[in-house]
């Protein structure tokens, strides 16, 4: 499909750069279906980190995300979920290549700005954990 899901996490939003963000996303010729400014609980963390569980990072991963509020969002471009991965820019942000979104904000592996969803099936799912479907305009 045409559509991603992106949050930008508790680090971004606290370092004041959630507008920045937003601008370079539609500047990139996203354009945003639904958004919202939210705060994971843990529970709610957990469910949506659910696929990383056995991961070392795991409890560090759910608290940082409802460390603080967050925004969540579905985008749509062509190709989108390939192409926002682009300009976020590896885990990593010392990996990240020059421009991307991780490069320019973020701290760390862990506190890492924003995310955005690897595969059409798991955007569609992330999309529908924060959003209804009269929500997805
Ligand atoms: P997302 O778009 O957030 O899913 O990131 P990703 O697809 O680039 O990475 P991945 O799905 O492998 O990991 C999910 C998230 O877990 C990352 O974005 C980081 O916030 C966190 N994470 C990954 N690796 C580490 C790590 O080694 N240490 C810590 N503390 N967190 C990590
Ligand atoms: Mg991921």
């Amino acid at each position: 499909t045409n559509r991603t899901f992106t949050m930008i996490k508790p680090d971004a939003m606290k370092n004041g750069h959630a507008g920045a963000i937003l601008d370079k996303i539609i500047k990139s010729g996203f354009r945003i279906v639904a958004l919202k400014q939210t705060k994971l609980t843990e529970e709610k963390a957990g469910e949506f980190y659910a696929v990383h569980k056995a991961r070392p990072f795991y409890g560090e991963l759910v608290e940082f995300m409802s460390s603080g509020v967050i925004i969540a969002a579905i985008l749509e471009k062509d190709n989108a979920v390939a192409d926002f991965r682009t300009l976020i820019g590896a885990t990593d942000p010392s990996k990240a290549d020059e421009g991307t979104i991780r490069k320019l904000f973020a701290t760390s592996v862990g506190e890492n700005a924003v995310h955005g969803s690897d595969s059409d099936e798991n955007a569609k799912i992330e999309g529908d954990f924060f959003f209804s479907g009269l929500e997805q305009f």
